[in-house]
């Protein structure tokens, strides 16, 4: 990358303005280039993270980000250790990780309940499966080890299966005082498919296999995912799910797109090609934009304005994931590269904001900066434009094949759903990763799936 000042000299830079006005180049044939460009954008992200400071709580990002970003924001800095090589971020990352594990280690952290549901914590927990898929220093021996962090979210996860109504599915919310907790939404359900998968192939144990099945077949008969691969928000359990709430996110695509990916992998069935490739199919139409070049974007809430700040991440996770299909599912690759490839051109344009003029913004298809920054911005520029080096990087290492990361099948399973105490819990108190409250309370709209109400 290298930083275009389009106002070189004096004259134009009095002309434009205090500030200088810069662009993020990149050069997407070069790896140098890419691997400075994501240096910046790294760099920019991680000057929002206070949790390393004297006196701050490592993990925690200050408000208006909920505990989930932050699982998910060191995800982003673990893959751009996997991609880049660039250690920098690498003891802040571990430092956070492991300070958040909770006393039961399984990334339930008692004062985080609040906004503490079943996809709050799998970010985390994907984040530290992330770390042993590829390789990421291990924790000190003394400490809980990526693997095994990994597995206790998932044994936590298990027994929250509920079949008491709509025929399975996890909820939403860990704890009833939440709201939401009425609701089983994709994400918290895609999560566990997804990391279900994933420990199925590192460990080779086929009781996660099993559930990952169970699991995809609950999202399609339920009608969360519908024949044509497209993943709606949710559905509410106290109607027994018989009605979905239609709006599509691109992380729910992405999340189940990465599990099924690498099912195929796992068994190279010809059910999980078609999955896999009716996943693609699916989000072509919906998350990269008609008009403008394919570039990806969020459609129910970039048009309108109305996305929220969980909602302006999101792209992070779809092009993390479909950069990690290509490894998985080798023929997935130059569909997938020629979409990341115009993303990832398009985003960086539009990092001219902020003081310094290299912070992103959030519509990609625009062109231009659009005015909104903060992590989930600087987050999904980072990941598309990093999962341009995929083809440069080794694949997810498994048990057998390289893996360092020491797993254990008791991880987590001391811990049972019983919180500490709280404050009194405030309506609207709680917005975590699956965001939505407003729409849950409001009943189940019909209509307008593309649009944020
Ligand atoms: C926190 O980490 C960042 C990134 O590594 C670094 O730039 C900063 O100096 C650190 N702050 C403290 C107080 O250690
Ligand atoms: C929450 O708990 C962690 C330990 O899990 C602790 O370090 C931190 O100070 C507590 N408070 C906040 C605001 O995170
Ligand atoms: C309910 O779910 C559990 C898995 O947690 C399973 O063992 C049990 O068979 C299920 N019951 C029914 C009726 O499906
Ligand atoms: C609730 O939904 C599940 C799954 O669709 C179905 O198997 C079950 O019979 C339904 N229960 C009632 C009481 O309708
Ligand atoms: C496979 O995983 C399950 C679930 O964690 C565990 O109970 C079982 O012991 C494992 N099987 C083997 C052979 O390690
Ligand atoms: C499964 O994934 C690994 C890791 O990327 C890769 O090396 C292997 O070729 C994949 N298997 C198939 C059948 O494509
Ligand atoms: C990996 O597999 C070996 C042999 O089956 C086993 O001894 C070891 O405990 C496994 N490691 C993990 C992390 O599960």
């Amino acid at each position: 990358m290298r930083l275009l000042r389009s106002a070189s000299s004096a004259a134009c830079a009095l002309l434009l303005g205090a500030s200088s006005v810069q662009a993020l180049e990149v050069d997407l044939t070069s790896a140098e280039s890419i691997k400075q460009a994501a240096s910046t954008l790294a760099y920019g992200m991680v000057k929002y993270y206070t949790g390393n400071n004297t006196g701050d709580v490592p993990g925690n990002l200050p408000a208006p980000y909920y505990w989930w970003e932050a699982g998910a924001m060191f995800g982003a800095l673990i893959d751009y250790w996997y991609y880049t090589g660039d250690t920098t971020y690498n003891e802040i990352t571990t430092q956070a990780m492991l300070h958040q594990v909770g006393p039961n280690v399984d990334y339930m952290p008692p004062n985080q309940s609040r906004t503490l549901g079943n996809d709050d914590q799998a970010f985390w927990g994907m984040a530290a499966l992330s770390a042993a898929e590829a390789k990421f220093p291990n924790p000190p021996e003394d400490e809980p080890q990526w693997l095994e962090l990994a597995m206790a979210v998932f044994n936590t996860q298990a027994p929250r299966w509920d079949n008491q109504t709509c025929g399975g599915g996890l909820k939403w919310q860990i704890f009833t005082f939440n709201n939401g907790y009425n609701y089983k939404n994709t994400i918290s359900n895609g999560c566990f498919f997804n990391m279900a998968a994933r420990l199925a192939r590192y460990t080779g144990n086929t009781t996660y296999s099993d559930w990952a099945e169970r699991m995809w077949d609950w999202t399609a008969t339920i009608g969360l995912m519908s024949p044509q691969y497209y993943f709606y928000d949710g559905t509410d359990d106290t109607i027994n799910c018989t009605e979905v709430n239609h709006i599509q996110w691109s992380y729910n695509a992405g999340v189940y797109l990465y599990g099924a990916a690498v099912m195929w992998n796992i068994t190279q069935e010809e059910k999980w090609r078609v999955r896999t490739q009716g996943i693609l199919d699916g989000i072509e139409p919906i998350f990269f934009h008609p008009e403008v070049e394919n570039v990806m974007f969020e459609v129910a809430c970039e048009p309108n304005g109305k996305c929220n700040v969980d909602q302006k991440s999101f792209k992070a996770y779809l092009s993390r994931w479909m950069a990690a299909s290509t490894k998985v599912a080798p023929w997935c690759h130059d569909w997938v590269m020629n979409k990341l490839r115009i993303s990832a051109t398009a985003a960086a344009r539009i990092c001219t904001g902020g003081p310094d003029g290299k912070q992103c913004g959030l519509k990609w298809y625009t062109g231009e900066f659009d005015g909104n920054l903060g992590v989930g911005e600087q987050m999904s520029v980072l990941e598309v434009v990093q999962s341009n080096l995929i083809d440069l990087v080794e694949g997810p290492v498994t048990n057998t094949t390289g893996g360092i990361s020491k797993g254990d099948y008791t991880a987590g399973s001391q811990s049972d759903s019983t919180p500490l105490t709280f404050d009194t819990i405030t309506t609207g108190d709680k917005v975590g990763a699956g965001f939505l409250t407003a729409i849950v309370l409001l009943g189940i709209v019909g209509g307008a799936w593309w649009m944020v109400a």
